[in-house]
């Protein structure tokens, strides 16, 4: 009997139907995630052929032989019994404890587990908070370059995102001044990356308190990404910027995937800071849209207790001898000894951003660079205008490698733009000259 409702459409019946192709959210086509994008694919497609690459477009700690620190495994694997069920919508309480009191001890004002929000990691939170903030053709004042992240959930959530620069000229951070001449009446939020993904750059406490009296003055909340905020080179130094804030509405975003190099567990969280009249309907809505999700995703939520109050395990990575420190004086000495690179050296994060300069840079496409060098020289690294920028002579490695392997991927990017270098110098010279004018 049921068999009479359940008969598949027979294929007469389909080709009759329009073949056109299901239409996908328009806004999509503004959006960029090369990170993961065609290059990447293409990888994939070579590494099918039985080609080896090595692949320095993901900041995925465990891919390249990190594991997460074995106390926060066991924390995991101590509780796993206890996993099965939802957590509240905001997170498990004593994760959301761990991270109010790791914020109070370093300033933010009125830290507590009410404000914290624990989420599939930062990326879902991102998302959510700006869900939760704008109305349609709303602005946010994003950094160029950014983390894509950051553009894409703007415009997905149905706002504009609004550019700063931050130019290699200034060690890539902002011009607060031009950054207040982007404000208009639709501008709802000024987000910060520090330290910065793709960049490196780490900003001074100066720079910051400029930035807090612009969202003071023009009402805006920020958003600051300092999920690379303990990921710090010689001698670095990080202010985090919710205690500057002070009264200012602010959300913290941070996590277990880079500082723990735990990607793969998805945890992250975001705290909210400022004076409770201006900020707890956003802390509504966030807490509506998280209800709406169920919870966050559960066994790793139990490392997050551990990993705020357990051991540093990342100082030492980062610290002379250490594996990320090698390998960023790795980076920093191959592009000082090439004639084609320039590099503003990163003081924080997990990577490098290096312009293409001289005979090599003219005419340069940093797309058609990164495809050039994956396929002629097994290299894939992540063409600059895939992080929202305006030129295109960029590009972006992860320092996850060990610094044999860097000094290696170096030794082939430099091949390859010494051979643009000379292509484009023979370009010139056969290019005829003109003739001098008749006497
Ligand atoms: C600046 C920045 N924010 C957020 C994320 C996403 O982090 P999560 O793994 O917590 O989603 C990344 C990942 O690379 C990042 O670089």
């Amino acid at each position: 009997m049921l068999g009479r409702f359940f008969q598949p459409l027979s294929r007469a019946a389909m080709s009759s139907a329009p073949s056109k192709p299901l239409a996908v959210r328009e806004r999509l086509s503004e959006v960029r995630y090369e990170i993961r994008g065609e290059l990447a694919r293409r990888a994939r497609e070579l590494e099918a052929q039985g080609r080896k690459l090595i692949k320095l477009n993901i900041g995925n700690p465990g891919a390249f032989g990190f594991r997460a620190p074995e106390h926060l495994q066991r924390a995991i694997a101590d509780d796993m019994g206890r996993t099965d069920p939802y957590t509240h919508q905001q997170g498990l309480p004593a994760a959301r404890e761990a991270v109010a009191a790791w914020y109070a001890a370093r300033n933010t004002p009125d830290a507590h587990p009410d404000r914290v929000f624990i989420g599939n990691g930062v990326s879902e939170l991102i998302d959510l908070s700006l869900r939760a903030l704008l109305n349609p053709g709303d602005e946010v004042l994003v950094p160029s370059p950014d983390y894509p992240l950051w553009s894409a959930a703007t415009i997905l959530n149905d706002g504009r995102p609004v550019y700063y620069q931050c130019s290699a000229s200034n060690g890539f951070l902002p011009d607060p001044s031009e950054m207040e001449t982007l404000v208009s009446s639709r501008t709802r939020a000024i987000v910060l990356i520090n330290p910065n993904n793709p960049t490196g750059a780490t900003y001074p406490r100066e720079l910051l308190r400029r930035i807090v009296a612009i969202a003071a003055k023009h009402r805006l909340l920020l958003l600051v990404d300092e999920i690379y905020d303990q990921v710090l080179y010689d001698g670095a130094t990080f202010e985090p910027l919710a205690p500057l804030a002070g009264e200012v509405p602010c959300i913290t975003f941070s996590g277990l995937s880079k500082v723990h190099r735990a990607c793969g567990w998805r945890v992250g969280w975001a705290l909210l800071s400022g004076s409770a009249e201006l900020i707890t309907p956003l802390q509504h809505a966030m807490d509506l849209l998280g209800a709406l999700r169920l919870c966050a995703n559960v066994p790793g939520q139990y490392a997050v207790e551990a990993a705020l109050n357990g051991p540093d395990t990342i100082s030492a990575l980062c610290a002379a001898d250490g594996r990320l420190y090698e390998t960023r004086r790795a980076v920093i000495e191959a592009c000082a000894a090439s004639e084609h690179l320039a590099l503003c050296a990163p003081a924080g994060a997990l990577y490098a951003f290096p312009a293409v300069v001289g005979d090599a840079a003219r005419g340069f496409d940093d797309y058609q660079f990164a495809l050039e060098l994956m396929e002629d020289e097994g290299v894939l690294v992540v063409p600059g205008s895939s992080f929202n920028v305006p030129y295109r002579n960029h590009f972006r490695v992860t320092l996850l490698p060990d610094a044999v392997s860097m000094r290696e991927v170096f030794a082939r990017i430099d091949r390859a733009l010494a051979r643009r270098a000379e292509a484009n110098t023979k370009v010139v010279s056969l290019k005829p000259r003109s003739r001098p004018a008749a006497a």
